[in-house]
């Protein structure tokens, strides 16, 4: 009988590995795209769940249709105007990517961070909701630090540029049952119809400390709190004060107010 090589089962083993590591590789790559589309559709839904535009028996296929009544629009943060698609696409702008791109975002002073998002982006992305050409929406994209992470959603606000018609957080990492509350849409219902600017034009929106007790109009600018989550809740008014102030959307949101005004 002839004798087995020493090496045999070092070949083998290194074959198998190989084939393994290829058709991993290959499963990867096949599936990227179709990981990137369920990313963009989750988006999407998020975005038409702000709005009030998601009802619970739409269906994946319906998404892009609905989506249809939305633009995506690119706008500076600190002069509030848009930048034309030729400049950067929508489609195709990572805002995420850009926080850690030095050209395109750069990093704020602790004083200035209540959000802790530590790194501000030039540009951001917000979706215009149309109703036969006129403005109805805007959703705006919003993060900051809860109690243990960052947590990411949006906020839509009416033509009044002022009201909120909705909120949907999509990510987070605070514990389910305390600050995971922030996702509960019975939680989040109860922002609709708040308004985030007093008379004045200052933010005064504030998560109360448990359910609110405010009356008459210091009631239309406070949301009830989370129970046994202040500290999500005080994150999530943070956010709030951060991205509708000045370093925020207030550039751009005053902006338009001003073009809506002339457009009558
Ligand atoms: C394991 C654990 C997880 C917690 N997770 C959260 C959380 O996600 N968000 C939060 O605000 N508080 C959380 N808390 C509670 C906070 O430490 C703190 O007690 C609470 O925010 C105070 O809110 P309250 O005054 O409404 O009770 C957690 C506590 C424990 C022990």
């Amino acid at each position: 009988m002839a004798k087995e090589s020493f090496f045999k089962p070092f070949y083998s083993v290194l074959v198998l590995a190989f084939v393994c590591s290829f058709l991993v590789s290959l499963a990867s790559v096949g599936l990227r795209p179709l990981q990137e589309n369920n990313r963009a559709l989750e988006r999407k839904k998020n975005i038409l769940l702000a709005a009030g535009l998601l009802h619970g028996d739409t269906k994946d296929k319906d998404i892009d249709t609905l989506f249809a009544q939305v633009e995506p629009r690119i706008i500076d943060l600190a002069t509030g105007a848009f930048v034309s698609p030729k400049v950067i696409d929508p489609k195709t702008f990572d805002q995420s990517a850009s926080t850690n791109d030095p050209q395109l975002s750069q990093p704020l002073p602790k004083d200035k961070d209540i959000a802790g998002v530590r790194r501000l982006e030039k540009y951001s992305l917000v979706y215009l909701v149309k109703d036969k050409g006129k403005l109805k929406e805007i959703v705006l994209p919003v993060r900051g630090k809860g109690l243990w992470s960052t947590m990411y959603g949006y906020v839509a606000l009416d033509s009044d540029l002022r009201t909120i018609d909705g909120i949907a957080f999509y990510e987070h990492g605070e514990t389910p049952g305390l600050g995971g509350e922030i996702e509960n849409p019975a939680w989040e219902a109860g922002w609709q119809g708040k308004k985030i600017y007093d008379d004045e034009g200052k933010v005064a929106i504030k998560v109360a400390k448990g359910a609110s007790k405010a009356k008459g109009k210091a009631a239309s600018y406070e949301v009830d709190g989370l129970s046994g989550a202040t500290l999500t809740g005080n994150g999530v008014q943070r956010l709030f004060h951060f991205w509708f102030d000045d370093q925020g959307f207030k550039p751009f949101l005053e902006r338009l107010r001003g073009e809506e005004g002339k457009n009558g």
